[in-house]
C-alpha cells in the first residue's frame, strides 16, 4: 500500500528543505543524516511490508541532547517525526505515512549500568532486546520479556509499544518492569523520570504516560528495568492436544500443578504449526495433533523442576489431556521447540498476503473466531491459524491469501473487531494501534477514554509532529 492508496490527506506539516538537512548536518555530522533515497529507502518500509511511507530524510542521533535539538527544531519549523526503533513493529507504527523525518533510535545503544544486587538494569532505548538479555545474563539476570523479534526490535520500541511476549505470564508487563524512563518531548523539553527504585509514588505516574503510547506522546531516551534473576533451571514441554477445551484444562492443570515454577504457556494450532514446519522446512518433534501446547519452568533446581514437568505429563497422559508429549532440559532442544514457536510469526508471509489480528479475549471465547473466520472467507483463505500467549487470554490470528485483495479486506474488517468487542475483548493485545487500527481504537474505548486521550497527545504535542496519523482516530 502506498500512501495515495490510504485515502486520507497529509496534515498541513512543513516539508524538508536543504535547509533543514544542513541544520541537521550541523547538530549530527554529514555521516547521520541519510538522505540518499537507496539509503532511506528500508526505515520507509515495515516488517510485515503492508505499509510505505515516502520519508527523504533519516537522522541518527546518539546523546539525548541531540534528540532535543532535533525535535525543537522540527516542533518550531513543524516538521512531523516518526520515531523508529528496530522497525519490527505489526501495526504500522513505526514507519511514516507520508514524509516524516525518520528519527532512528538505533546508535544510542550504550548500556550504563546494572546493579549486582537489585538487578536494576540503566541504558539507552536503542539498545536491542537480545544483546540487553545477552549482558544480563552476563550478571546473573534474565530481561523481563522475550520476544521472537528480540534479535531487531529495541527496548525503547518494546516500551513504547508495551510489547508483552512469550513470558508476560511470569514476569509481568512492562508496566511492572520499568522503573524509569527518560524521555524527550515534542517541544524538545527532556523529562526525566528516570529513577531506578521499586517503590516510589511521589505524584502523578508519568513514566506510564509513555509505555504503550508509541512514539506520539514523546521520544524514549533511556530506561531503567528491573531485570528477574536467572533461572538456575529451566525445562520445557512440547505436547499435543486433542481441543481447545482441553488447553484450557491443560492451563488449569498447570497453574496447579507447577504455579511456582511456570514460565510460560503458549498453544499453536496445527495450521500454525504445519505452516511453519512445511515453509521453514524444519520438523515438529511430536506428529500431528489439532493443537499444540509449549510449557516452560523456570526454577532454581533441576532435578526437581524436570521431576515435576515429568510427573505433570504422566499425569495428563493418564487424564487425556495431553495424547503425546516431549520434555526437553537441553539448550540446544529448548531452543529448537522455543525455534519453531517463534518462527509462526514470519512462516505465512512465505504464501503470500498475510491478515493479522492480536487480540485479548475471555478464555471461553479464546479460539472462537478461528473456525468463524475460516468459514466466512472459506477456499478465498490458503490457511488460517491462532497461536499466542493463552496464558495471558492473547491469540494472535493469521489469515494468509495468494494477495491482498480489499474485499477481503473489507469483510474482515471491522467484522473481527465487533466481534472481539461483542465478547468484551480487546482489538490490540500487545501490538498496539498504531496506524493500521487507528480507526478500530473504538471497539475497544470508551469516548470519554479516547476524548482524554486526545486532551494527552494536545498536552504534550500541541503541533501534533509526533507520529501523527497514528493511534488516535482520523478526525473526518
Ligand atoms: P518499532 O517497530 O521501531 O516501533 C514500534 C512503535 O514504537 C512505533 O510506533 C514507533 O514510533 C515507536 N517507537 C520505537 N522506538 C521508540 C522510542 N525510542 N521512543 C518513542 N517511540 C518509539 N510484540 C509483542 O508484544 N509480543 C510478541 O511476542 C511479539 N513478537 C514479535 C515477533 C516478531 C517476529 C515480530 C516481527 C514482532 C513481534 N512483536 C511482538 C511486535 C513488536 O511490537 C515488537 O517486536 C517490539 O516491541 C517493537 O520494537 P521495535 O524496536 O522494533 O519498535
Ligand atoms: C508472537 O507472539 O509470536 C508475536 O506477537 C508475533 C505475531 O503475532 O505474529
Ligand atoms: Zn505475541
Amino acid at each position: 500500500l502506498s500512501s495515495e492508496k490510504y485515502n486520507m490527506s497529509r496534515k498541513s506539516f512543513g516539508s524538508v528543505e536543504s535547509s533543514d538537512v544542513n541544520f541537521f548536518k550541523s547538530i549530527l555530522g554529514d555521516d547521520r543524516v541519510l538522505t540518499d533515497e537507496g539509503d532511506v529507502q528500508p526505515y520507509n518500509v515495515d516488517w510485515l511490508q503492508h505499509c510505505r511511507g515516502q520519508s527523504k530524510v533519516v537522522l541518527k542521533p546518539k546523546t539525548t541532547q541531540e534528540v532535543s535539538k532535533i525535535l525543537s527544531y522540527c516542533n518550531q519549523k513543524k516538521l512531523a517525526v516518526c520515531p523508529q526503533g528496530g522497525n519490527t513493529g505489526l501495526v504500522g507504527g513505526s514507519v511514516p505515512v507520508f514524509d516524516e523525518i525518520v528519527l532512528h533510535l538505533g546508535l544510542m545503544n550504550k548500556v550504563l549500568s546494572l546493579d549486582e544486587i537489585s538487578g536494576v538494569l540503566l541504558c539507552e532505548s536503542g539498545c536491542i532486546l537480545e544483546n540487553l538479555d545477552s549482558h544480563a545474563r552476563e550478571h546473573n539476570f534474565i530481561m523481563p520479556l522475550d520476544l521472537g523479534a528480540k534479535g531487531s526490535c529495541h527496548i525503547g520500541g518494546n516500551v513504547s509499544t508495551n510489547a508483552g511476549g512469550l513470558r508476560l505470564l511470569r514476569y509481568g508487563n512492562l508496566h511492572g518492569s520499568l522503573l524509569g524512563i527518560e524521555a524527550v518531548k515534542a517541544d524538545g523539553t527532556i523529562i526525566d523520570c528516570l529513577g531506578t527504585l521499586k517503590k516510589d509514588n511521589t505524584g502523578y505516574h508519568l513514566k506510564h504516560l509513555f509505555v504503550g503510547s508509541e512514539g506520539t506522546l514523546g521520544v524514549v531516551t533511556k530506561v531503567a528495568i528491573h531485570c528477574p534473576i536467572m533461572p538456575k533451571a529451566v525445562t520445557l514441554g512440547y505436547f499435543g492436544v486433542e481441543s481447545f477445551e482441553n488447553v484450557l484444562r491443560l492451563l488449569k492443570a498447570a497453574k496447579l500443578s507447577l504455579g511456582e515454577i511456570l514460565s510460560a504457556f503458549e498453544m499453536a494450532d496445527f495450521d500454525a504449526i504445519t505452516t511453519t514446519t512445511k515453509n521453514f522446512k524444519i520438523s515438529n518433534p511430536i506428529s500431528d495433533y489439532p493443537f499444540y501446547v509449549l510449557i516452560e519452568t523456570h526454577g532454581s533446581h533441576e532435578g526437581h523442576d524436570s521431576e515435576k514437568l515429568n510427573q505433570f505429563l504422566e499425569e495428563q497422559m493418564a487424564s487425556g489431556l495431553i495424547l503425546d508429549g516431549t520434555i526437553a532440559s537441553e539448550p540446544a532442544k529448548i531452543q529448537s521447540i522455543w525455534g519453531l514457536r517463534e518462527s509462526i510469526p514470519s512462516a505465512g508471509l512465505r504464501d503470500g498476503y498475510v491478515f493479522k489480528y492480536d487480540v485479548s479475549l475471555p478464555l471461553q471465547h479464546f479460539y472462537r473466531l478461528v473456525p468463524q473466520l475460516r468459514a466466512k472467507l472459506g477456499d478465498r483463505a490458503s490457511v488460517v491459524y491462532g497461536y499466542g500467549h493463552v496464558g495471558d487470554g492473547n491469540i494472535h490470528i493469521n489469515l494468509t491469501v495468494p494477495e491482498y485483495t480489499k474485499e477481503i479486506h473489507s469483510e474482515l474488517e471491522p467484522y473481527i473487531f465487533e466481534e472481539v468487542s461483542k465478547l468484551k475483548g480487546s482489538i490490540s493485545a500487545e501490538h498496539g494501534i498504531g496506524f493500521s487500527k487507528r480507526n478500530y481504537v473504538q471497539y475497544s474505548k470508551d469516548q470519554s477514554a479516547l476524548h482524554l486521550m486526545r486532551e494527552l497527545k494536545q498536552l504534550m504535542d500541541p503541533n501534533g509532529i509526533l507520529n501523527p496519523y497514528k493511534v488516535l482516530p482520523e478526525v473526518k
